[in-house]
């Protein structure tokens, strides 16, 4: 079904983007010595994953205006030991992966991985994840707009690729327990690479088709309410994020961004206002880990750094009914505007 939906050569569930992306580094031999460049504008799984596998992860800034990685800036993070370069679709968005293949095509060794945890319903200039790439990770968690609870998949064309893979995700295992025991006798396997635990029970995976077979339905609500918002907020004294024309975003996160003086008192507002919200997200290289790793100064990655301090993302769900939307939209001008406002009329 995954295959079909992409239009891809090869799909694996994983019981989490975490557990599939560590899988699809080992499955790739990245380890110690290598280097993984990554937005610093993300979730921190997307950075995690490269740590975890013993890599570097290095960091690049985001572009101001829709804050994902372009395919100039991670071009720019390529040195010679690099080995993959992870774009994340942020908030559904997708990165210019068909420029991003490009960019990387100087380097031939460098695998382009998708963080598209937030994009299983998007594309950009009509081509889906996994199509501009060696392969794009999802993630079905709790939060997310397909979800299992805990899961995941890899989506890869790659033929070269899909057995490592696989066998990745059961501890690097060349025959899973149906496998072995098929045709009436024992199957021997073998271990040609290091594996994890990302296989997805069959439980979880359950809960999947009905979802995918209507999530292209469901995408025009999240559009319109966040066409709604961006409407309601435009001429405000708010950041959003910009989305380009090419570009159909599965709208997974709607965050607004203020000043950081006045974010935690907007975040007090809105919620003292009954409207519950969260942060998404502290940029990674200023959480105290990789500050302290790679002693990065608190000036590196000023636009993730920025947008990490002053974003607050709004509720967004298909359900969320237009009186309740007005809501927000009402605590906002009313709670928030004036505490950005009173703040840009104080001298800095
Ligand atoms: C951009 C991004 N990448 C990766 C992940 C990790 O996904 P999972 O919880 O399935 O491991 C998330 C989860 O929130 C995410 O938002």
């Amino acid at each position: 079904m995954l295959r079909e939906f992409f239009g891809a050569g090869h799909a694996f569930l994983t019981n989490s983007w975490t557990n599939g992306a560590v899988a699809a580094l080992l499955a790739l031999g990245i380890g110690p010595g290598d280097e993984v460049v990554v937005p610093a504008m993300t979730f921190i799984a997307s950075a995690n994953v490269v740590e975890l596998v013993g890599a570097t992860a290095v960091f690049v800034d985001v572009d101001p205006q829709t804050l994902l990685m372009t395919p100039e800036a991670a071009a720019g993070a390529i040195t010679p030991r690099t080995r993959a370069v992870i774009a994340v679709h942020l908030y559904g968005q997708m990165c210019d992966l068909a420029g991003m293949q490009q960019a990387l095509s100087a380097h031939p060794g460098v695998i382009l991985i998708e963080d598209a945890a937030h994009a299983f319903e998007s594309s950009r200039d009509g081509y889906l994840p996994g199509a501009h790439s060696d392969m794009a990770i999802f993630s079905f968690y709790a939060t997310k707009n397909i979800t299992c609870g805990e899961g995941g998949a890899i989506v890869t064309n790659r033929s070269d690729l899909a057995s490592r893979l696989d066998s990745a995700r059961l501890h690097g295992m060349t025959k899973g327990a149906a496998d072995r025991f098929s045709g009436g006798r024992y199957n021997h396997w073998d271990m040609p690479c290091l594996g994890t635990k990302a296989n997805l029970p069959d439980l979880l995976a359950a809960l999947l088709p009905a979802q995918i077979e209507t999530i292209r339905q469901r995408l025009p609500a999240r559009q319109a309410l966040a066409n709604r918002y961006r409407e309601a907020f435009s001429g405000l004294p708010i950041r959003l994020a910009k989305v380009l024309p090419q570009c159909s975003t599965a709208e997974h996160l709607f965050p607004i961004h203020v000043d950081p003086a006045v974010r935690d008192e907007a975040i007090m507002a809105l919620n003292g206002g009954g409207v519950s919200v969260t942060v998404n997200y502290r940029a990674v290289p200023a959480t105290t880990y990789y500050r302290e790793k790679y002693r990065l100064s608190p000036e590196s990655f000023p636009v993730s750094r920025e947008w990490g301090e002053g974003a607050i993302s709004l509720p967004l769900y298909p359900r969320l009914s237009r009186e309740d939307q007005d809501y927000v939209i009402q605590v906002v001008r009313e709670a928030v505007v004036p505490l950005v406002e009173s703040r840009a009329a104080r001298p800095a």
